[in-house]
């Protein structure tokens, strides 16, 4: 019967982890998937987070059952870094711990589906594993636009999504620091968004998977909170993978808001029957340890501290890069205006494979880079590769 199987190709993100591994050129750089790293090129434990395991070992009693919501110490730690003054108030939001930010995606997907939720707006491109998702859950896919040619947002696509939308759609949004182009709405945008999404029956579904790595805590909260003030029911899929840089710990939360605390009750015992059926329970040690990083003073402050540097490294390094123009045809003078880890340049698939293949610089196949992986040692010669690749 398995023989029935057709090969899948692999993921081609996760597949360039291998073949950077296995490249033996001294001077390679990593620019594929998307981990931060330091400006020695490495992606050290938060020393908040070791802190906070050292205690866990010590002092955890037990490492028996929770139930399909996991920690949800940690679920509620999260809320006013996530929510801010814009949680909303008597029951009205509630969560669930999940496997990473892929499974808060996924559960809050598979819930709007649930509701009768039949299409997905989404913005592309947009992080490949979305459109996997969608597929998977045999949900439609609606795209639009996400970036315009001078590197700004596309409002009109995205106000043309929305007025063409109706009590069967959702609307994929991604929270700050836009994976793959970096390209973020600005303040005014998203108060324009929420009051498009208020006026609209489409239900918002906000994937925040690295707040703290564009603008700073709050800033980068800012969409969202604009959208949670306006709009009563939305979904939220967050990562802990990239700000407490717990990647194969694989830390999540999925967050619901609906207009009543019986509503949110409901959604949340739907949203748990569907985690039990599809891993049971989240994997509790990261979740476990960002808990004590934010129940811990002096450890919250060494978490913000450490996430401050990787939001001023990643910022120095876009500035350099927009500092230097055009390399061949590639005007990298945007990447100064964008947020986060992810920019995408627009070079050809073999340009890419130039790339790797006479420079030793790996980025994904669509031509996004992880800016996160160039360092004031490595950026000129990126800078040099593309130019002689694109000239
Ligand atoms: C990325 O886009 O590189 C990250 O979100 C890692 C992943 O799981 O794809």
């Amino acid at each position: 019967m398995l023989n029935r199987l057709e090969q899948q190709a692999p993921d081609a993100l996760l597949a360039l982890i291998k073949l950077f591994k296995a490249d033996d050129r001294p001077d390679k750089i990593d620019l594929g998937v998307g981990v931060y790293k330091t400006a020695d090129g490495d992606t050290p434990v938060f020393a908040s987070i070791k802190g906070a395991e050292r205690r866990l070992v010590a002092e955890q009693p037990s490492k028996s059952y929770l139930g399909p919501e996991g920690d949800m110490g940690f679920v509620n730690a999260l809320i006013p870094h996530v929510f801010g003054d814009a949680a909303p108030g008597g029951g009205r939001l509630n969560g669930m711990q999940t496997p990473g930010g892929t499974g808060a995606v996924r559960l809050s997907l598979a819930l709007a589906k649930r509701a009768g939720v039949t299409r997905v707006l989404m913005g592309t491109p947009s992080w490949p594993n979305h459109a996997q998702i969608l597929s998977d859950l045999k949900l439609e896919m609606v795209g639009f636009g996400h970036a315009n040619a001078d590197g700004s947002a596309n409002m009109d696509a995205l106000r043309a999504a929305i007025a063409g939308a109706s009590d069967s759609d959702a609307v994929l949004l991604h929270g700050c620091c836009h994976n793959p182009t970096g390209v973020d709405y600005s303040h005014d945008e998203w108060d324009e968004i929420a009051g498009l999404l208020a006026a609209s029956p489409i239900l918002p579904v906000i994937d925040l998977a690295y707040q703290g790595l564009g603008d700073g805590l709050d800033e980068d909260a800012y969409g969202l909170r604009a959208v949670m003030r306006q709009v009563e029911e939305v979904l939220v899929a967050y990562s802990c993978d990239k700000n407490f840089g717990l990647y194969r710990d694989r830390v999540g939360a999925f967050y619901v808001a609906t207009g009543d605390g019986e509503a949110t009750a409901r959604a949340i015992s739907n949203a748990a029957a569907l985690a039990r059926a599809n891993w049971s329970m989240p994997p509790d040690h990261g979740g476990a340890a960002v808990r004590m990083v934010l129940e811990d003073e002096a450890l919250t402050k060494q978490w913000l501290d450490e996430l401050a540097d990787m939001r001023s490294r990643i910022g120095q390094v876009r500035a350099k890069l927009a500092a230097s123009g055009y390399a061949g045809s590639v005007n990298l003078e945007p990447l100064g205006r964008q947020r986060g880890m992810f920019a995408m340049l627009p070079v050809s698939k073999d340009q890419v494979q130039q790339m790797r293949a006479d420079h030793a610089v790996y980025m994904a196949g669509s031509g996004r880079i992880n800016v996160a992986g160039l360092t004031m040692d490595n950026i000129d010669k990126f800078i040099a590769a593309l130019a002689e690749v694109t000239s």
